[in-house]
């Protein structure tokens, strides 16, 4: 028995100390140690021994029992430490690493000027509307006093689609559904896509305007002044001056032309305002009364005032941006450059 014990254990030794691998040594566990392990059916036979011999029988095959458990944790330990440091080389994390500059978006330059135009009109009571790009020609030229052949039809070239639906030339198509829609006294504005055809370094087939439109009792042109004062010193700054300058639309009287002072050189003179000090930023004017009329608004009782700024061209000049196709052809390095 004793000879039996030995030579077991110490092959049992010689196989643990081998073992290079957790699953491996979990085989020899279960050979030894095992419910049919070979020390286990030393213990079962037991029975089969001198009555007096078997308490140190089974003290010997205990103690081996004990030594085999004791020596396959102590390498247990030693594999697990060794998988883990495995690991930990494998999957070392390099801080010195430059890291991935991850790409942000940024809104678009048009929009940003659009976002400021519209904060700054909300903030003055303005609420916003908005009306179809494919457009009647009802609104964008009829109701506001521009029949068909009047000569100011040619101040616009005009994509038309069929004879009485065209693309709209111009947001003041918002101003007539507003009159319609609303009870005066009422304050809108209405940003948009407008389309005319003309392409050149200051004009593009689509481009965009923000249209205002005040109707109440007693408005003014001073109102038109203060307001458009206003709103212009709070997209280029407090330091900003704004002129009139007489105009024609068929659909405001008296019309005014509008300038600012250049945000670029504050009225100094320079490249960007060809050394006039002031920047042509948009048309406005009292609402004709015939427009008013129209719309079923009583001119007798009530009057306005409309505007509307080219929004390409109010980005072309915060910007200082040359050609304002290039607003729209979404050239990453032109679009990195106004971030
Ligand atoms: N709609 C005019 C244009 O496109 C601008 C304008 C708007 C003029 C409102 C007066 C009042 O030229």
């Amino acid at each position: 028995m004793l000879e039996q014990v030995q030579s077991l254990l110490s092959q049992a030794k010689k196989q643990i100390e081998e073992c290079q691998d957790l699953k491996v040594l979990n085989d020899i566990r279960v050979e030894y140690l095992g419910k049919q392990g070979k020390i286990t059916n030393l213990l079962h036979s037991m029975k089969d021994i001198d009555k007096e011999e078997r308490p140190k029988a089974g003290q010997l095959i205990n103690s081996a029992r004990q030594e085999i458990e004791g020596l396959i944790k102590d390498v247990q330990i030693k594999l697990n430490e060794k998988v883990l440091e495995e690991k930990m080389a494998n999957e070392k994390v390099d801080i010195s690493e430059p890291s991935k500059v991850i790409e942000k978006g940024e809104i678009h330059p048009l929009h940003k000027v659009f976002d400021k135009l519209i904060d700054a009109c909300v903030s003055m009571g303005f609420t916003v509307l908005t009306g179809p790009e494919v457009e009647y020609d009802y609104y964008n030229f009829e109701a506001l006093n521009v029949p068909k052949d009047h000569p100011a039809r040619d101040m616009q070239d005009t994509f038309f689609i069929t004879d009485n639906i065209l693309m709209r030339s111009q947001t003041s198509s918002v101003q007539v559904r507003a009159m319609q829609s609303m009870k005066p006294p009422f304050k809108i504005v209405s940003p948009g896509r407008t389309y005319r055809a003309d392409s050149d370094a200051t004009h593009s087939p689509v481009f965009h305007q923000f249209e205002g439109l005040v109707v109440d009792k007693n408005v003014s042109m001073v109102d038109l002044k203060s307001m458009l004062t206003q709103l212009l010193k709070m997209l280029f700054g407090e330091n900003t001056k704004i002129r009139f300058r007489p105009s024609y639309f068929p659909f405001t009287e008296p019309s005014v032309e509008v300038d600012a002072t250049c945000p670029s050189c504050g009225g100094k003179g320079c490249r960007l305002c060809k050394n006039t000090g002031y920047m042509e930023l948009l048309g406005a004017g009292m609402v004709n009364p015939k427009v008013l009329e129209m719309s079923g608004i009583d001119s007798n009782q009530y009057t306005g005032f409309a505007f509307g700024p080219g929004v390409d061209r109010l980005a072309m000049v915060v910007n200082k941006i040359p050609d304002l196709r290039m607003m729209f052809e979404n050239d990453m390095k032109f679009l990195e450059q106004m971030k």
